[in-house]
């Protein structure tokens, strides 16, 4: 997809046939570059997806004195890191970005001072950062907020504590997971995230010299050390775009390979997806989903990992919109991730919502209208929706969506729909 490209146009329906190339998670690479400004020196960074949020941590990277080279065609990445970093993260970047918060752990144990704009980033929910806070007091630092600054202090460095989370918050658990490898002594947190990106993370950070015990259960205990030393690691496959990827080949009855996607990350979403008719098998280096009726409606609850992932709830509401039968979906992670909703509606999915739960009746086929992406995922929803809607789909604030999927327009016309950047 182009850079700055506003709007997509999709003629539908659509039947999507043939193969596709998951690479590195967003999730995941965001983070590992954000954990990089805690070894000096050289860091490598493989299999980085080629989206806008990489392009703002670079930026955000570059302002905290690191030199950052992105090599487009291989998608090596390349973090040579000072010896002692910027210690401030200004509003212009942070507010592009949640992820941009993910300084804050590594910047403050590293310098003893962090100054990070409160984030802005997808307009889901009220995504606080109390549970960031309470862990980063508990191993001593001093919080306070100013000007829209979060200001934290620890001039001695932190020290390892023993604390919970109140909700397994990824961003959280990151943040926290990334302080307390050069805290003094031994930090144990309870009720942490497993998403995969969590494990990815920690193995990076491992393989830097951190002691770190529990990765992808719900403790982690994490032995301090006095440096971290630059290393070299790959980023996963994106899990939520090769979600959606086995999304798309249901609700349009077709039959994607999706090479790189890693099944065993979406146990939970491919059995839904099953349940709706769809067959699963996977490849020498992934998997295949093939389709070939009408689905049947899904109910689907969201939560932490391993549970059915919040970032694929758009995907799920869009398939129930042209199932056989009635659906339910749940969103217990983000409370506004409706919004969307009355999109879709728009192209003639019949939805009610009542709090944090979507009714869905199925209709035969959606009809194609203009809508607007506004956030991320819920973008990819719409252009699925727009592939199984009779006639022109225009989907604007298609920006939203370059944040997440490289070559998301390429991509879908390769295996055969009629997407056009406007
Ligand atoms: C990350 C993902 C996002 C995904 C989400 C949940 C990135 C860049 N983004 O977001 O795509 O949808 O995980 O899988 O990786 N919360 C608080 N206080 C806090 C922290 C979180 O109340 O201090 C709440 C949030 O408002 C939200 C819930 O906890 O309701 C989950 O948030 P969290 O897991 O932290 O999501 P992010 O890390 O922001």
């Amino acid at each position: 997809m182009a850079e700055n490209s506003s709007a997509l146009r999709i003629v539908g329906p659509a039947r999507l046939v043939g193969e596709v190339m998951v690479t590195g998670a967003k999730n995941s690479a965001l983070k590992l570059m954000a954990a990089s400004l805690l070894a000096p020196g050289v860091n490598t960074l493989q299999n980085v997806p080629q989206i806008a949020d990489v392009d703002i941590m670079a930026d955000l990277l570059s302002r905290l004195g690191c030199t950052v080279n992105f090599d487009r065609n291989t998608r090596v990445m390349t973090i040579d890191v000072p010896q002692t970093p910027g210690h401030r993260a200004e509003y212009e970047l942070v507010r592009r970005m949640r992820a941009s918060i993910n300084v804050l752990g590594p910047i403050l144990t590293r310098v003893g001072i962090a100054e990070i704009s409160l984030p802005g980033g997808d307009a889901i929910g009220s995504r606080g950062l109390d549970f960031h806070i309470a862990g980063l007091e508990a191993m001593g630092a001093k919080v306070s907020f100013e000007h829209g600054y979060i200001i934290a202090k620890a001039p001695d460095g932190l020290v390892g504590a023993e604390f919970e989370l109140a909700f397994p918050s990824v961003g959280a658990t990151e943040n926290l997971m990334t302080a307390a490898v050069l805290a003094k002594g031994t930090t144990t947190i309870h009720n942490v995230a497993r998403e995969p990106d969590i494990v990815d993370l920690g193995e990076y950070l491992i393989s830097m010299g951190a002691k770190i015990e529990g990765l992808g259960s719900t403790t982690l205990v994490i032995q301090g050390v006095e440096s971290l030393s630059a290393a070299t690691h790959a980023t996963l496959p994106d899990r939520i775009v090769t979600g959606t990827w086995a999304f798309a080949a249901v609700m349009t009855q077709g039959d994607i390979t999706i090479k790189g996607g890693r099944a065993d990350h979406l146990e939970l979403p491919l059995d839904k997806l099953v349940a709706a008719g769809a067959v699963v098998t996977t490849t020498s280096d992934g998997f295949r989903v093939k389709m070939d009726r009408r689905p049947t409606a899904i109910d689907i609850s969201t939560l932490p990992y391993p549970g059915f992932p919040t970032d694929l709830q758009p995907m799920a509401i869009t398939l129930n919109s042209i199932a056989q039968g009635s659906a339910i979906v749940t969103e217990n992670v983000f409370e506004a991730r409706f919004m969307f909703v009355n999109e879709l509606k728009r192209l003639g999915a019949k939805i009610t919502v009542d709090g944090h739960h979507a009714s869905i009746i199925g209709v035969e086929q959606l009809s194609g209208a203009p809508v607007a992406a506004t956030d991320i995922r819920a973008g990819a929803g719409l252009v699925l929706a727009g592939l199984v809607s009779e006639g022109i789909t225009i989907v604007e604030d298609a920006f939203h969506i370059e944040r997440g999927y490289p070559n998301f327009a390429a991509d879908l016309c390769a295996l055969g729909a009629d997407v056009r950047i406007n």
